[in-house]
């Protein structure tokens, strides 16, 4: 491994369901400390591919490499072990639990004797989870609220803080704030910023042009599952984009 070594790269990777080519040969890569913006018309095959990386889908050709080691990935935890993690918009966290349950969520704290009398450690998972998310700036009101008594955006932070606090080297986010208001959509785009200039390796879909461009440095346009245009960031306008996802524009 090098420096110049992606944390992530995709291989001519295809995804077919049946008739269907989701996606059809994409190839991208993601440097450490780098954010590649993902978009696409609806159903251009931008979550198809973020269910590939993230484990949840097999892909039926292609192949990925993580720091260049060729990896397959028979469950999301497959993915998760190699330091991916993902984000949804909708099935981030589990509402009826609590914020420091969620964020220990499958990596329980455990405190008693043997397999039989042990029992869930709350104060040590509700004082670890507010300590981390103070630490990255994250302001919840109490660790025993549940999820669904917090906000969209408050939700989309501790989702994201739980990835940074369990050590991803690569973060996938599958419309981070879509149904976020101006100022919420701000705080999560903060600390995505905070996340990329850490040295985690980022990849944002999105349909917010505005966001795409605050973040990414390098754009990925998707058609029909096919890459149609490789971008960089501070080349192009936001109509620039806008016409590579529906008009006729295309670069090599
Ligand atoms: N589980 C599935 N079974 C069959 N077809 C699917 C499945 N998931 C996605 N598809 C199809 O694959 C294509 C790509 O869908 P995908 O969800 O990846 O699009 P998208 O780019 O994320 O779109 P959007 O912007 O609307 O979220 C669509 O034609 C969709 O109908
Ligand atoms: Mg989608």
């Amino acid at each position: 491994m090098t420096a110049t070594t992606p944390v992530l790269e995709l291989v001519e990777v295809t995804k077919h369901f049946g008739a269907i080519k989701a996606v059809d040969g994409v190839s991208f890569a993601v440097m450490p400390g780098e954010c590649v913006g993902l978009v696409g018309d609806n159903g251009a095959g931008k979550s198809t591919l973020v269910k590939i990386i993230s484990g949840y889908h097999p892909q039926t050709s292609g192949s990925m490499q993580i720091q260049g080691q060729r990896v397959s990935f028979a469950s999301p935890s497959d993915s998760r072990q190699h330091k991916i993690e993902t984000v949804y918009q909708d099935l981030a966290l589990v509402e009826q639990l609590d914020v420091a349950a969620n964020f220990f969520l499958g990596r329980e704290k455990y405190t008693g004797w043997g397999r039989l009398l042990r029992y869930l450690d709350r104060k040590v998972m509700r004082s670890q989870a507010r300590e981390e998310l103070q630490r990255i700036g994250i302001s919840i009101p109490r660790m025993s609220a549940t999820v669904s008594e917090l906000s969209g955006g408050q939700r989309q932070s501790i989702a994201i803080a739980r990835s940074i606090f369990w050590g991803s080297e690569c973060l996938i986010l599958d419309e981070p704030t879509a149904a976020l208001g101006v100022k919420e959509t701000n705080a999560v785009a903060e600390l995505i910023e905070r996340v990329i200039a850490s040295g985690v390796a980022v990849v944002v879909v999105a349909h917010d042009i505005d966001l795409i461009t605050k973040l990414s440095s390098r754009i990925v346009v998707l058609r029909q599952g096919r890459v149609w245009s490789r971008l960089k960031t501070d080349e192009v306008s936001a109509a620039d984009i806008v016409h590579h996802i529906t008009g006729m524009a295309r670069a090599a």
